[in-house]
Order: structure tokens, then C-alpha cells, then sequence
């Protein structure tokens, strides 16, 4: 048997059925929104998803299928620099764990070149993508990372390095309510083409120690944010109106009765 079609067989199940190699990586069942976005079908997916859900996992995952095959490209676009370079440590990390038997040729801190000709590189979107303009993906995924805090203009230089026959992914927690991801999001008429797919911590029983946890400590409006998957409304201030009303307000009326009680005019 050549070695080509011992690699092809030994990979056969993991390549047609991603949630194998994804309950191999976390050790347990891939959720709802993972299984829908490993298979989906369409040409872009937009996630909006939780804090801790299991983003870069999935997206590790995808990546490894992909390279998986030969001559397969993955791009995955961070805001910046260090956020590129951590991402990258999971996926190559969660590439490791899949263990396919497919060798490395060259690696940095930001990208891995295999021997069948596949790589994944992440690159740091920066303002306006200017790092990422002689990439093309003509098989494979386009992924932005954290997509909601990346620049408009990154979008207007990045979108089209994504050709054909590969696919592009959104995947991010909320951000402002403006800008190109949250159009993407919101507006069904204007992006028709966009498959949505919602990961909310607060419907996945493996995350509910974390999400009490997390109610705790974060502020009601971080909570509603990185768990309830709300957006981010436009001038919202950091703090709790309430509280900020709360501090500055005499309602209800300090209670100090009559504080000339006992004091006579005439005396
Ligand atoms: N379906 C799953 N079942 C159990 N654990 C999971 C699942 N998906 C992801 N995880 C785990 O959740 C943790 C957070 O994953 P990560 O990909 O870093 O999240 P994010 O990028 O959304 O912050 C990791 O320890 C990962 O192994
Ligand atoms: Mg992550």
C-alpha cells in the first residue's frame, strides 16, 4: 500500500467527521454549535460566542482538517501581534493532540508549513491588514479571530483573499454596536449570505460552573456581554448606570429629621 493511501484511510473517519477529532482534543462531546459549525455547508459563518466556550479549540480543529488535506491553506486574522502568536500556540497544540500522521516541514512562532503541501499562518490584522495582503486562500479557511475588535479597514483589504472554493469564518464575542462584524451580525438583508451560528454559555451545561462563577466577579454589564452575547450599545459606559445614578443621587433623602429640634429662637 503506498504511503499516500495508508495516510488517506488512516485519516478517512477524522476528515469526514470532524466531531472525533474534537472530542479527541477536549475529551468529551463536541456542543451544538460546534457540531453546526465543523459541517456547515456555507461560504461564510459568522459565531458569536461566549468567553471561554471553546472558540479557539473549534477553530484549531477546523484548521487541522483542513490541513489534513493537501495544498490547503488556513489564514486566521488576530487583532495583533501577541494575540496571533497565542492563538497559534492552541492550534498548533490542538494539531499535535489530533496526532495525524502528517509531518511538519518549517515552524514559527506564527505558522506551520506541513510536507503535503498544506500550512496554517496567523497573522496580526493590525489597522488595515497591510500584513496580510499577499496571502490567498484558494482551498481552505479564512478565519477572523475575535472579528467584532477588528478594524473596518482590515475587512475592506482581507475579505478577498479568500477565493472560490475557500471558506471564510467570523467568530467573536460582542463588540461595539457598529462596524463591520456587527452589520454582518445584525443586517440578514444587506449580508443574505451569512450563516449565523449563536454559542451562548448559558445554554451549555459544561460551562455552568464557570458561568456562576463569572456572575459573581464580573459586573452585570460584563456578564450580559462576555455570557449573555449582548452587544456593546454605542457611548456605553464602562460602569453600571445604576450605580454611577446611585452614588451621585439624595433619593431616596438622607434621614436626618429635624435637625433644628430642640432649638429655640427665642431663647
Ligand atoms: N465540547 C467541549 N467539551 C468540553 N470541553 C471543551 C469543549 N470545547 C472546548 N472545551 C474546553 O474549553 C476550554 C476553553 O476553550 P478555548 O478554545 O480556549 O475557549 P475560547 O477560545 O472560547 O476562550 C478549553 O479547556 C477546551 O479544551
Ligand atoms: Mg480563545
Amino acid at each position: 500500500m503506498s504511503t499516500d493511501l495508508g495516510l488517506f484511510l488512516r485519516t478517512l473517519n477524522e476528515r469526514v467527521e470532524p466531531e472525533r477529532l474534537l472530542e479527541r482534543v477536549v475529551g468529551g462531546p463536541p456542543d451544538d454549535w460546534q457540531r453546526r459549525l465543523m459541517n456547515s455547508a456555507s461560504d461564510i459563518i459568522m459565531v458569536l460566542a461566549s468567553r471561554r466556550i471553546g472558540k479557539s479549540t473549534t477553530v484549531g480543529v477546523m484548521a487541522g482538517q483542513e490541513l489534513a488535506k493537501p495544498d490547503h491553506q488556513v489564514i486566521i486574522l488576530s487583532k495583533t501581534l501577541a494575540q496571533s502568536q497565542l492563538l497559534f500556540a492552541k492550534i498548533a497544540h490542538t494539531w499535535e493532540t489530533m496526532a495525524l500522521p502528517i509531518e511538519t516541514r518549517r515552524r514559527t512562532m506564527t505558522e506551520m508549513h506541513l510536507k503535503n503541501g498544506s500550512a496554517v499562518v496567523c497573522v496580526p490584522a493590525g489597522q488595515d491588514g497591510e500584513q496580510a495582503r499577499g496571502y490567498g486562500v484558494r482551498n481552505g479557511l479564512l478565519i477572523y479571530d475575535e472579528a467584532a475588535f477588528i478594524p473596518d479597514a482590515v475587512y475592506g483589504s482581507t475579505l478577498a483573499i479568500a477565493e472560490d472554493n475557500a471558506k471564510t469564518i467570523l467568530i467573536t464575542t460582542p463588540g461595539g454596536k457598529s462596524g463591520k462584524a456587527y452589520d454582518m451580525w445584525t443586517d440578514h438583508s444587506m449580508y443574505p449570505e451569512v450563516e449565523r451560528i449563536r454559542a451562548c454559555s448559558l445554554d451549555i451545561d459544561r460551562m455552568a460552573k464557570l458561568v456562576e462563577r463569572q456572575r459573581k466577579t464580573l459586573s452585570k454589564f460584563e456578564f450580559d456581554v462576555e455570557h449573555g452575547l449582548a452587544w456593546m450599545g454605542r457611548g456605553q459606559p464602562f460602569f453600571d448606570p445604576e450605580t454611577i445614578t446611585n452614588s451621585f443621587t439624595d433619593t431616596p433623602q438622607l434621614k436626618l429629621g429635624n435637625i433644628y429640634d430642640g432649638i429655640s429662637a427665642t431663647r
